[in-house]
């Protein structure tokens, strides 16, 4: 697929090994511990297997979904999410996971939701970190690769539902990037 691209920004070798690197760090920081790890659907499921599946400590997964409504590449300001995430939270170490870290407003409102519902601890990982797109205060406690703020796409990270599965994150050439119709305001980013 990477004749789709035309700049590729961290190739699959170097996000294969940050994940490596933040599992290193994580089986450290819940040596003894059983945390709930909670993938951000949709692009967080991408990161979340490879991630846990590289941390030596017994564990438990589960997904919550977030949207935020808007343009397709820029973020509306409301997060949508369910309510109840479906399982219990109370005395427990969540672990949020998502693809990037971007405007900081989908992390900032699970990690509330997730200390009101009485977690013992909540942290976040994120394999992307676009530092300079950042409208609320949020840093995740285990950032991956640092990215340009421009439009990306690739592990976990879609244009418009596609592009997903690649293995690598990179921008799109401007031919492959489905540009939203003027009226089209309505469909959720996860
Ligand atoms: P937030 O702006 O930090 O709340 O990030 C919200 C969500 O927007 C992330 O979980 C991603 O699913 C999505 N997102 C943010 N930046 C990008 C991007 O560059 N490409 C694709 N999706 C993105
Ligand atoms: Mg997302």
């Amino acid at each position: 697929m990477k004749a789709h691209f035309e700049r590729i920004i961290h190739t699959e070798a170097a996000v294969r090994a940050a994940v490596r690197r933040l599992a290193r760090r994580l089986s450290r920081d819940y040596a003894g511990k059983t945390p709930v790890v909670v993938g951000i659907l949709k692009g967080g499921a991408y990161f979340l297997v490879p991630l846990t599946q590289a941390m030596a400590v017994p564990l438990e997964i589960e997904f919550v979904r977030a949207s935020s409504y808007g343009n397709k590449q820029t973020s509306s300001g409301r997060v949508r999410r369910d309510r109840d995430p479906g399982f219990p939270v109370k005395g427990r170490h969540v672990l949020l996971v998502d693809d990037i870290l971007d405007t900081g407003r989908t992390l900032s409102v699970f990690h509330r939701a997730f200390e009101r519902l009485g977690a013992a601890s909540v942290r976040s990982a994120v394999l992307f970190d676009k530092p300079a797109a950042r409208q609320v205060p949020y840093e995740a406690d285990y950032p991956g690769l640092p990215v340009p703020d421009v439009w990306l796409t690739g592990c976990g990270l879609d244009s418009d539902g596609l592009y997903r599965n690649c293995p690598f994150v990179g921008v799109l050439k401007d031919a492959d990037v489905v540009k939203p119709a003027a009226e089209d305001q309505g469909q959720p980013r996860a």
